[in-house]
């Protein structure tokens, strides 16, 4: 399906992104509302941890084709480096980060996971009534922890392709905004900008405010739409890449990603850490760096069950967004509340919501196996649901 099909058929621009978000007085900085504010374990994350081992858990972008054998291996090899602290380790994945990317081992921050990099540019910018701009929906990583930080985040709908409307993050760009918030690939959309426009954005914005690119998703895009903004860093722009292992290397659970910028910006990001990642995170990302054949088989996999994906949505008739992400965000035409219990039901868990497309829903790529279980589960919901809404 083309763009412009896909455009047609979602009705993306009847399902509220007219909703923009009003400006606020730059005097009048909110207090966080209580909602902002995350303990460690939030209560849907207790909820997915009790869950069964049965369940297929296609809800948080995980992807259990790794760790791959390399990171195992590195890990197996590191339990005598545990008792120490990871004072070598970090050093080691900063050199590696730094020699794959083309810059200067000052240019990479490492947090425990890329959340930690969010937070840390969110606490650097937010703070004292800092004010960020950001896509809506977006991850919202980064504006969360700004918000309980006491900033102000000036949401800006996506457009009618469920695209950032980088025109208008621009004309939003004024005077108290410190940072501009892009995540490309969107989560939850998968959407992305193509690389030109958001480059010449960044060019222009970065000269108002740091522009904080996360690229969790880079590593998973098609060899055609691939494309960073790290050249921008290695150019001296005034611009925050962020990266992660949790999603093409499977890591998840081991919290390890990295940021890259000027060393000016590290710097000022590096304050804000509440720590590191443990060592045999470390370790793994390491050898998981070194691993192009898992990289390139991961994405592959992940590819597929796309592919799958589309396909299953095409027979049912249901419309989604165009992904060159590990999720695929799509139109049940039902509250996703209703559809998420239903599936869980049926032992498959997806997404939340993420409004204002409340009748959209997340899922997350995995094995082709999750994926079978996974189209079963939802023709029988739309079959069924009659009592849903739908
Ligand atoms: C866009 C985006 N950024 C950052 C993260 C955080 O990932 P992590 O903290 O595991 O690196 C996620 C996780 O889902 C994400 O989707």
């Amino acid at each position: 399906m083309s763009r412009r099909q896909w455009l047609q058929r979602s009705g993306a621009a009847a399902a509220g992104l007219a909703l923009a978000g009003a400006a606020p007085s730059s005097a009048a900085v909110a207090a966080p509302p209580a909602s902002t504010v995350r303990p460690p374990f939030h209560p849907r994350d207790v909820q997915l941890a009790r869950d069964p081992d049965t369940a297929i858990r296609l809800s948080s972008n995980e992807n259990p084709l790794g760790p791959s054998e390399a990171a195992r291996a590195a890990m197996a090899t590191s339990y005598d480096e545990a008792c120490r602290y990871p004072y070598r380790a970090y050093p080691d994945l900063i050199n590696a980060i730094a020699e794959r990317e083309g810059v200067s081992p000052d240019h990479v921050i490492i947090g425990a996971g890329s959340t930690e990099v969010l937070c840390m540019a969110g606490a650097a910018y937010g703070l004292d009534g800092g004010e960020v701009v950001a896509a809506d929906p977006s991850y919202k990583g980064l504006t969360r922890y700004a918000e309980t930080m006491g900033a102000y985040v000036h949401r800006v709908p996506l457009d009618d392709t469920m695209t950032h409307d980088l025109d208008r993050m621009d004309r939003r760009t004024t005077g108290a905004v410190k940072l501009v918030f892009v995540c490309n690939p969107n989560n939850p959309t998968g959407t992305i900008v193509p690389a030109d426009r958001l480059r010449r954005f960044c060019e222009a914005v970065s000269h108002r405010a740091v522009v904080f690119v996360d690229e969790a998703y880079y590593e998973l895009m098609d060899d055609a739409h691939r494309a960073s903004m790290v050249d921008l860093v290695r150019d001296g722009h005034n611009v925050i890449v962020a990266r992660t292992f949790s999603k093409i290397y499977g890591m998840a659970g081991l919290r390890v990603g990295y940021g890259l910028a000027r060393p000016d910006i590290v710097e000022r990001l590096r304050p804000y850490s509440m720590g590191s990642p443990n060592v045999l995170g470390l370790r793994a990302a390491v050898a998981s760096l070194g691993d192009a054949a898992f990289r390139t088989m991961s994405r592959q996999k992940m590819a597929e069950a796309r592919t799958f994906t589309y396909d299953l949505l095409d027979d049912l008739g249901l419309d989604y967004a165009p992904s060159q992400a590990s999720f695929v965000f799509f139109r049940t035409g039902r509250p996703i509340d209703a559809v998420r219990a239903a599936m869980a039901e049926r032992g498959v868990m997806v997404g939340r919501p993420f409004p204002p497309f409340t009748d959209w829903c997340r899922v997350s790529m995995s094995t082709m196996d999750d994926m079978q279980a996974f189209a079963t589960a939802l023709r029988d919901v739309m079959r069924t649901s009659t009592a849903m809404g739908g």
